[in-house]
């Protein structure tokens, strides 16, 4: 997608939709890095508005955060405990935090907006130089396999059909590079909206080797955050790295 910069998926507009979004998985994630976490601290690379963050604080877990964008950050400070979370602006590739973390995660497939290979790994090693001894890296992203049943490398999804608005989901797949680009368009009276987003998937295999080269090795992975195995059918996977 000629042009495209990150920051342009996470406008003032899109954080506004971002502010309660949930996905349904946010108990169990908590629970998951709860666990991993001890007495903490943990940090959130690409936090957001809070989604996980806010309930791990809640627990009594120092969560501290990495984001790049200022209007995604504002979200979480305007929400009750957002005040007390340290957030760094900047790109989490650097993971430009001071200190060490017992827990270090990145959720919703968010290490795939890292848009080349160089820069993930580049994130893996930042990880490795920022855990404590026992600490955890831990990823959840999607597995790619929905793609190989994609017509064309490419889907159009109707996401809503309304009497004054209709939302489409539209992804191009490229194989040879491992990009998606991705547009949410809202058609509507009040005009043609677009989100675009673009990301660099990797199998869960590829991670693997990123985590070698940064020190670190795979110690579990699981098909969700309820430690569901990880199979040819899991269309996520829960991976925790550690030395
Ligand atoms: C889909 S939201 C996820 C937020 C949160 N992790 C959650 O699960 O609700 C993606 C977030 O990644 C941030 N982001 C994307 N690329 C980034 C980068 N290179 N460095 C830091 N933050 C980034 C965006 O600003 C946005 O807040």
């Amino acid at each position: 997608m000629k042009g495209y910069q990150p920051i342009m998926s996470f406008g003032e507009d899109v954080a506004e939709t971002y502010r309660d979004v949930q996905r349904g998985d946010e108990v169990a994630a908590v629970a998951f890095l709860e666990q991993l976490a001890g007495r903490g601290p943990a940090l959130e690379l690409a936090i957001g508005a809070g989604r996980i963050a806010l309930p791990l604080a809640a627990r009594g877990i120092r969560a501290d955060g990495v984001d790049i964008t200022p209007a995604m950050v504002a979200q979480l400070r305007a929400k009750p405990g957002g005040d007390a979370i340290s957030v760094t602006i900047g790109d989490f590739a650097d993971v430009p935090a001071p200190g060490t973390y017992r827990l270090i995660y990145v959720v919703w497939n968010t290490l795939f907006n890292l848009l080349t290979q160089d820069d993930q790994v580049r994130c893996f090693e930042n990880v490795a130089a920022h855990l404590t001894d026992d600490g955890s890296f831990v990823v959840e992203a999607l597995v790619p396999a929905f793609l190989y049943r994609l017509r064309n490398d490419q889907y159009v999804d109707a996401e809503a059909i309304e009497i004054d608005e209709v939302r489409l989901d539209v992804l191009r797949h490229d194989a040879a590079t491992q990009m998606l680009e991705e547009s949410h368009v809202s058609l509507s009276r009040a005009g043609v909206h677009l989100n675009p987003v673009v990301q660099r998937y990797a199998w869960p295999s590829e991670l693997d080797l990123m985590a070698r080269i940064a020190g670190l090795r795979l110690k579990g992975r699981w098909g969700g955050w309820g430690r569901e195995p990880f199979n040819s059918s899991s269309n996520a996977h829960v991976s925790v790295y550690g030395r």
